[in-house]
């Protein structure tokens, strides 16, 4: 097993930014993982799984041996009385798949189409988008310990999917960040088929459209349409979708801020507590169109940070830790990032 050497990753981060890794091995296969761990100089070494890369801020070079997940394959597996299930390869990019999906008549991700990333790095952050999260049509996914070699399959509890959170990324307890290798994800997508539309977003659209009820290629055109004219294309301006989670709080916080600014953003949530627009916070803090360096606050999205062409990851750490200082001072919340910071 050759690795490859100071391999830039520029093209591997959808944040544009430049850095290298020292190694990196492709992984097309549960066969390259067993050849990794059998090598006497990786075997032992630290690890670094990388998808699509679209969920990460490189602060450096990477000294970690990286994996870069390239498993192809879709196929349908079978279908139960309330799903047909459908699989595909972890390096598959997602919103292809999505659409492949589409294209079989399998609806039911289409609320999901145009994230970026893998199908493997899917269930990391059980990634969610205009009313559906990854969990609500996930089957179980199959993943190799990359310390032992030892292929093993998830289903959905095992995951402990949250919001934009899962087992793969915790590394305390049971948690298996830097520990697993997602190989496979299957999916349950649903029979009969049910169009989500709850979001004022898809609201709009139907009373713009006249189109009361929807079919799935519908949807997915919304959808496409929606985040084309709010999010940035990675293609054009590097970036790592929303950068913070939206915070939760309770009631009485709730109120709290109300009585602040009575034009806070926030959605009761069934268990009682109360999520706040994340980018409504740091909109009101004044950050759109701010910048550290060459990373800067989106003008239309103010939870997207953007490299404007050369940013580092240091400059977009120092202007995230400014936000996140702005909006403690301002509402008293702290801002939890969400991509992994390398
Ligand atoms: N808002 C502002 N100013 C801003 C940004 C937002 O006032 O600069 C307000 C909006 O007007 C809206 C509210 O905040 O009332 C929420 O904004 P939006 O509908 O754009 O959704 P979001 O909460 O910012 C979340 C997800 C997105 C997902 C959308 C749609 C998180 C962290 N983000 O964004 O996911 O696409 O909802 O479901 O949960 C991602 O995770 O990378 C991502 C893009």
């Amino acid at each position: 097993m050759f690795p490859e050497r100071n391999v830039p990753l520029q093209a591997c981060n959808t944040f544009g930014i430049v850095a290298k890794a020292f190694s990196l091995v492709r992984v097309r296969g549960e066969s390259d993982v067993q050849a990794v761990l059998a090598d006497p100089g990786l075997g032992p070494a630290p690890k670094f799984v990388l998808g699509g890369g679209s969920n990460v801020v490189l602060t450096g070079d990477v000294k970690p041996v990286v994996l870069k997940v390239e498993i192809r394959g879709r196929r349908f597996v079978g279908e139960t009385a309330k799903a047909w299930v459908v699989e595909a390869g972890a390096g598959e990019n997602w919103h292809d798949f999505v659409t492949w999906t589409l294209d079989q008549g399998w609806p039911g991700l289409e609320n999901l189409a145009l994230i970026p990333g893998t199908v493997g790095a899917s269930p990391v952050q059980n990634i969610g988008a205009y009313g559906v999260e990854l969990q609500d049509r996930f089957d179980s996914l199959d993943a190799i310990d990359l310390v032992t070699g030892r292929v093993f399959t998830l289903n959905a509890a095992q995951c402990a999917f949250g919001y934009r959170d899962s087992v793969f990324k915790h590394a305390s307890d049971y948690g298996l960040a830097g520990r697993a290798l997602i190989l496979r994800v299957r999916f349950a997508l649903p029979k009969p088929w049910k169009p989500v539309l709850g979001y004022l977003d898809l609201e709009r659209k139907r009373a713009e459209t006249g189109v009361a009820a929807p079919d799935a290629r519908q949807i997915f055109d919304w959808i496409c349409a929606i985040r084309r004219a709010k999010l940035p294309d990675p293609a054009v301006i590097g970036n790592a979708g929303s950068f913070f989670k939206n915070p939760t709080v309770t009631p009485e916080q709730c109120a709290d801020i109300i009585a602040r600014d009575p034009k806070v953003v926030h959605y009761p949530m069934p268990d009682g507590s109360i999520k706040l627009a994340a980018g409504w916070l740091i909109d009101a803090c004044g950050w759109k169109g701010k910048s550290v360096g060459q990373a800067s606050v989106y003008e239309k999205q103010a939870l997207v940070l953007v490299n404007r062409g050369g940013a580092t990851g240091g400059q977009v750490m120092t202007l995230a830790r400014a936000i996140q200082t702005s909006v403690y001072e301002r509402f008293g919340i702290r801002l939890e990032p969400e991509p992994v910071v390398v």
